[in-house]
């Protein structure tokens, strides 16, 4: 079985935000669709791990903010590869107005908001799948939404060269791991993306 097939599917790229007790956070997800037109309804699948899990499955309520191609690597870096847990997110001078349901969402390198609120939770062991009724929608810019391999091939830095020592690279992020063999059960410390996501470098 080659898992690199899951990389051919045409996942666009989106800041997930939410809010809990005057606390705002979100992280980067490729997991998010539209699974119902009537109602309505979106769904996200968000790794326990994820502090905005957490905040998401006790409070119901969610934005997601569509990336699109203008946006830097640094936005995929300060959302997504560091945690609410360790770090304020949006301590620094953020453009993300709060919406209506007082959760925010970016205001630039997003083309569209949409604001959810939790119907179903469903456990899938290492993710929650949260399925949401769309509360409100807006569109922000013309601009392409930002695709996984968009992302693979225009935002995400090339290595300015290969690195000398054998291991293996995360496919998301880059971050190298120094080793003959990558356990099976290891998890990128900087996206959180499993090793099955990892190629060798020579
Ligand atoms: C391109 C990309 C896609 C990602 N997709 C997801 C996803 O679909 N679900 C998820 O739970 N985490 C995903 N992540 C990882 C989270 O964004 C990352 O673990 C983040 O630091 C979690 O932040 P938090 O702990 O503040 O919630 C992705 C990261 C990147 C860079």
């Amino acid at each position: 079985m080659d898992t690199n097939a899951m990389f051919k599917i045409g996942y666009g790229l989106y800041v997930l935000t939410a809010a809990e007790n005057g606390k705002d956070n979100g992280c980067i997800v490729n997991t998010f669709q539209q699974v119902t037109s009537d109602p309505l309804r979106v769904c996200v699948c968000v790794n326990k791990a994820n502090y905005t899990c957490g905040m998401i499955e006790r409070t119901g309520v969610f934005n997601v903010s569509v990336i699109d191609e203008s946006a830097s690597f640094q936005l995929f870096r300060h959302f997504g590869f560091q945690s609410g847990k360790e770090v304020d997110k949006f301590a620094a001078d953020i453009d993300a107005p709060r919406c209506a349901n007082g959760v925010r969402a970016i205001n630039s390198s997003t083309n569209a908001v949409i604001c959810a609120r939790v119907v179903q939770k469903i456990d899938l062991g290492t993710h929650l799948m949260f399925i949401a009724d769309v509360t409100d929608a807006v569109i922000k810019s013309a601009l392409e939404t930002a695709t996984y391999s968009y992302y693979q091939r225009v935002i995400k830095p090339k290595p300015a060269k290969a690195p000398a020592k054998k291991g293996w690279r995360c496919l998301i992020c880059g971050y190298f791991y120094e080793g003959e063999t990558l356990p099976a059960d290891f998890i990128c410390p900087l996206c959180k993306h499993p090793a099955s996501d990892f190629e060798r470098v020579q």
